[in-house]
């Protein structure tokens, strides 16, 4: 058990040694150089000025924001949902290093373990989906139908693309053949349990389109009918790895590209995505029949500086991309509507009109606040009540717009489609912000307790001296700086770190940050190192210098009001002459 927990230890020593975080957090969030750090939005909140900050050579991360931080263990639990062991063996495989059998809580194991199985047969239906498809007389009416839809041989192997024959223990019997456990299939969503026992085959006579997440591992399917039935697309159900809300079709495949060109293109099926992949287009993502959400365009936002949203021209496709709009505003995502003509889908319009065509659409495509506005006049402009619905739908939309001088132009061109006086408008707009000012007093709120942590800004500078400079420590640990501290969490580092150096002596900062165990105190230190040095190596004595003189300040003055409470004239007869000592 302990040399096991000693190897873990040194797996995970390993791990960070073969990790650069830059690199790693690289992958998935846009990063630039910013002094010695990078910077980034943070994928963790929504925000629009970057505050999360990568360090090179603290290998950590922080958002100054959210105050979400940690190693590169810390970043991959946190960005992937992950437990800590998962978060190793993901780690571990991509950086080939290699893990012992590790020491994990029975919840933990469970939950990975379960994870690992689903994966897994997924990975064997995968398997068996492709060969069918391939390979088996069964397979033709799949070869058939792919064959109609123009899709070739490099997009079936590249996706996986699959068939499921048409039979109710087709992938049942393989799986039994595979010695696979068919209650976890059943969890993976790939059979469904029968009333009296045993099992059937979900998808049954479909054409079957694998579904990968960032590490390509196969996670659930969507299955097509090879006619006009209904559903036309059955897809993996909720499962412990599949979430519909999150995932993105072909976010794996297409991510180096959106990242190299900064713009996400989002369609709605899977043939879309791959008619655009087969065409040599490598920026799109779909969605996965379900509407956009605030987790996708998040995972985007790690990506892409901008989204052009193609969808159908039926009305189904106009609703999906005006219930996005608010998020995309919010996550401050800057997003476009590309149309797309008559009854076309980005599958049949490329294959037509070839991707030269496509790009045109794109490049025609409007913001998506002026689709929005459009869209809804072109929707009711008859009656005055419907004027008054469109307004409610509209106000909160441009109140939401950060950039002024485009919220007063949306306000004037409002105006005058919908025959409102401006004034009116913004007057509005202006109830609208009264009515949600308990959001904005709360945000003051927030505002107030970061700027009470501005007087705690001591704390912050002490802390960024002991993390600069260690050889300080005893110094500091000695006098009474604790006096100067406000801050619990910065107190309580203080007092660890005098335990850990009576005990041990100097400790380098990330040392007493893996001792440190309160999440708050852990983020303070962090905080403190991932800042610049507050004072150069000269001006470290001057530093200390006017600290301890306001200890002494601070000592006097506690004395004199002591002295008053006592009644204590000679102690108060003292402190002037105590003040001339030290002060002249
Ligand atoms: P094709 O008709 O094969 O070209 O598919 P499509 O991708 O053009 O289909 P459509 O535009 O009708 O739908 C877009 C996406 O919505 C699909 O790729 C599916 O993800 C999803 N979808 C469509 N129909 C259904 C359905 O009946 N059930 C479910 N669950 N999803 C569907
Ligand atoms: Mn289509």
């Amino acid at each position: 058990m302990k040399n096991s927990s000693v190897s873990y230890q040194a797996a995970k020593e390993e791990l960070k040694r073969a990790v650069d975080i830059v690199e790693l957090i690289g992958q998935f969030v846009q990063l630039r150089k910013a002094g010695q750090n990078f910077l980034g939005l943070c994928p963790f909140h929504s925000e629009k000025v970057p505050s999360f900050t990568v360090s090179p050579s603290k290998q950590m991360f922080h958002c100054f924001g959210c105050k979400k931080g940690g190693d590169i263990f810390a970043f991959w639990m946190a960005y992937h949902h992950v437990s800590f062991p998962q978060a190793m063996r993901d780690l571990a495989e991509r950086y080939h290093v290699s893990l012992p059998t590790g020491t994990l809580g029975p919840l933990e194991k469970a939950k990975f373990e379960l994870n690992e199985a689903l994966l897994e047969i997924n990975e064997i239906a995968a398997q068996y989906f492709h060969q069918l498809l391939k390979s088996s007389a069964k397979g033709e009416p799949g070869r058939r139908y792919f064959a109609r839809r123009a899709i070739p041989a490099e997009i079936i192997d590249e996706f996986r693309l699959g068939y499921a024959p048409k039979a109710w223990d087709g992938l049942i019997k393989f799986l039994k053949s595979k010695k696979a456990d068919l209650e976890k299939a059943r969890q993976a969503g790939l059979i469904i349990a029968k009333e009296k026992g045993g099992y059937y085959d979900r998808f049954r006579d479909r054409v079957m389109f694998p579904i990968f997440n960032m590490r390509g591992q196969v996670v659930g399917f969507g299955g097509r009918v090879l006619d006009d039935s209904l559903p036309k697309y059955l897809n993996t159900p909720e499962t412990p790895v599949f979430h519909k809300g999150k995932l993105l079709y072909g976010l794996h495949a297409s991510y180096q590209a959106i990242r190299k060109s900064g713009c996400a293109v989002i369609v709605e099926g899977y043939t879309d995505f791959l008619a655009l992949r087969k065409n040599g287009f490598h920026e799109a993502v779909a969605t996965l029949g379900t509407a956009l959400t605030r987790e996708h365009i998040r995972r985007l936002k790690g990506y892409a500086r901008e989204a052009i949203v193609v969808f159908d021209p039926d009305t189904a496709g106009k609703s999906a991309a005006m219930g996005s709009l608010s998020y995309f505003l919010d996550e401050g995502l800057p997003a476009r509507v590309a149309l797309l003509p008559g009854n076309e889908d980005p599958d049949s319009f490329v294959n037509k009109k070839g991707v030269v065509a496509f790009q045109g659409l794109l490049e025609n495509s409007v913001p998506m606040f002026d689709f929005f506005i459009d869209r809804k006049l072109s929707e009711k402009t008859d009656y005055i009540e419907n004027r008054v619905d469109l307004l409610k739908e509209i106000i909160p939309v441009l109140s939401e717009l950060r950039n002024s001088a485009q919220r007063s132009l949306y306000t004037r061109r409002l105006s005058e489609k919908l025959g409102i006086a401006e004034s009116a408008l913004i007057e509005e707009l202006e109830k609208w912000g009264r009515q949600r000012s308990w959001t904005a007093r709360q945000n003051d709120l927030v505002e107030k307790v970061t700027a009470s942590k501005a007087k705690r800004k001591d704390d912050l500078f002490l802390l960024n001296l002991l993390v600069n400079y260690p050889h300080i420590t005893q110094r500091v640990i000695n006098q009474d700086f604790r006096l100067l501290l406000s801050d619990p969490a910065v107190i309580q580092i203080f007092d660890s770190l005098a335990e850990m150096h009576a005990k041990e002596g100097p400790l380098p900062a990330a040392e007493v940050m893996d001792r440190l165990e309160a999440e708050d105190a852990k983020e303070r230190l962090r905080e403190a190192m991932l800042m610049a040095p507050f004072c150069d190596d000269n001006e470290v004595e001057l530093a200390l210098a006017e600290f301890e003189d306001r200890i002494q300040k601070i000592k006097i003055l506690e004395a004199k009001k002591k002295a008053l409470k006592k009644g204590d004239i000679e102690g108060l007869a003292k402190i002037p002459k105590l003040i001339r000592e030290r002060w002249g």
